[in-house]
């Protein structure tokens, strides 16, 4: 589906909005982010705690600190889960405005951790166009559904395809997916993410797809940053709506004798 391409697009996008980011790479499994992100400072160790490493400006820590690229990590769920904990409260994150949590494939253990463990403000759901995508997709929502972990939005990735000589689009997987997923299920679209083969390169080679200075040029650059901004604006009212509750709550206290 290209959720850590997402992830990582997502949390550059937000700090190129000058937003102060983080992302949290909980796949223990089968970490990504760290080749995806070239580090400009390592983690290091403060007391206790670990203060993450910086990419492009962005703190960032993955079980790809702790672990050789070429090793896997061979661990009972309950090691995981250990892990996870330690990534949420034994990092010094410090303030940030928004972190990013790139979730393993699946409905798992960590998935459930997470959910439980970490107070999300919310999820978004990364799908591609095709059904059999869009049924795993699902899934996921109705365990965001039971945890009861808002939905922000649905991202469509691998949209479609520009030719590069006669920018026609070409929908490689189908269309349309994303959003018909959105609209029955009642939740925002967040916006499309072409395939783009210079999002595969940037991915393979730790660069930002988005640069932090200058005039931004291509097209999947701008999706992201527009996808950015519409998962903002839902997490703002996502924020008043919670807001609201706690209003309601403490109402309700107040007329009891
Ligand atoms: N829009 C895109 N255009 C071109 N390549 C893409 C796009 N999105 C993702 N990719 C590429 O697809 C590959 C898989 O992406 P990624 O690792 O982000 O998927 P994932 O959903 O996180 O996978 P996993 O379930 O294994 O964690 C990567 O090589 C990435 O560069
Ligand atoms: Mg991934």
């Amino acid at each position: 589906m290209g959720k850590s391409t997402v992830a990582v697009n997502l949390a550059l996008a937000l700090k190129h909005q000058g937003y102060s980011v983080g992302i949290l790479d909980s796949d223990v499994y089968g970490p990504s982010i760290r080749k995806m992100l070239s580090e400009e400072r390592p983690p290091a160790q403060k007391g206790q705690l670990l203060v993450p490493a910086s990419c492009h400006g962005i703190s960032m820590i993955s079980m790809a600190h702790f672990r050789h690229t070429s090793e896997a990590t061979v661990v009972r769920a309950p090691i995981a889960n250990n892990i996870i904990n330690q990534f949420i409260q034994g990092v010094d994150w410090g303030t940030l405005d928004y972190l990013i949590i790139d979730f393993p494939p699946g409905t798992g253990d960590i998935q459930l951790t997470l959910c439980q463990q970490a107070n999300l403000t919310g999820a978004i759901i990364v799908t591609t166009p095709q059904e059999v995508a869009i049924l795993d997709v699902r899934k996921a929502m109705q365990m965001f559904d039971q945890l009861k972990v808002p939905i922000i939005g649905i991202i469509e990735n691998m949209s479609c395809y520009y030719h590069p000589k006669t920018d026609e689009r070409i929908c490689l997987f189908g269309s349309g997916g994303g959003r018909k997923l959105a609209d029955q299920s009642g939740v925002p679209f967040l916006g499309e993410v072409p395939i783009d083969p210079e999002i595969c390169r940037c991915g393979d080679a730790g660069e930002a797809l988005i640069p932090q200075k200058g005039e931004i040029t291509s097209a999947s650059a701008k999706a992201f940053l527009a996808i950015a901004q519409h998962a903002v604006n839902e997490i703002e009212t996502l924020k008043e709506q919670s807001q609201g509750s706690l209003q309601n709550i403490e109402l309700a206290w107040k007329e009891m004798p």
